[in-house]
């Protein structure tokens, strides 16, 4: 058991890793936390006006949901899945920021990329879609997760169906917030200030 929990483990630090919080701050930009909707994702980086630093955010909270599946991958047969769930969680509820972590659109969608190449795709393809359409990112990120356990399921890694399953329910109670708002017709559409 000690292989399966060391990719749990593994995936849990890299996953904890807030690249947000940490961008905005090198940048000089304040506290995300105190930025729009306090979130430490790449949306609410956008919102300091700072498009490079959104993007890295968005690449780098991606990259290392994959490096947690490849990792996982090398430490245990199956043990992708793990690293999978350790870095899922670990973004949203990181030890460092007393469990407030984030929302977990962007590492999701790298998981899917290193699960299969086509399930990924096809998470961003409906995360792009959707919010191009919505111009909320929110819909597009609750979109992409309902997407992503059909992918998995179409593309035949029903581990990691399994887990979408369950990494979905977190991005919507991760997004309850924004739920509420979009139903309020308060929340904010990208490209405009304030969250
Ligand atoms: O993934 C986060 C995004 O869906 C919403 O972010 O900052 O608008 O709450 P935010």
């Amino acid at each position: 058991w000690e292989m399966p929990a060391l990719a749990l483990a593994l995936g849990y630090l890299l996953g904890s890793i807030p690249f947000g919080l940490i961008l905005t701050r090198l940048a000089g930009a304040g506290d995300l936390r105190a930025i729009g909707s306090g979130n430490i994702g790449a949306t609410n980086v956008l919102r300091t006006g700072r498009k490079g630093l959104a993007a890295a955010t968005l690449l780098l909270d991606a990259l290392k949901g994959a490096a947690a599946v490849w990792l996982g991958e090398a430490i245990a047969p199956g043990g992708g899945v793990l690293g999978a769930a350790g870095a899922f969680f670990g973004h949203c509820y990181p030890i460092w920021l007393r469990f407030k972590g984030g929302k977990g659109a962007a590492t999701f969608g790298g998981i899917g990329f290193a699960a299969w190449w086509a399930i990924g795709l096809s998470y961003l393809l409906v995360w792009v879609g959707v919010l191009a359409l919505s111009r909320y990112s929110s819909v597009g990120s609750l979109a992409a997760a309902l997407a992503a356990p059909i992918a998995a399921f179409a593309f035949g890694r029903a581990d990691f169906g399994v887990l979408f399953i369950a990494l979905a329910l977190i991005v919507f109670w991760r997004h309850r917030g924004n739920i509420a708002r979009l139903f309020a017709g308060t929340e904010p559409k990208v490209g405009r200030k304030s969250g």
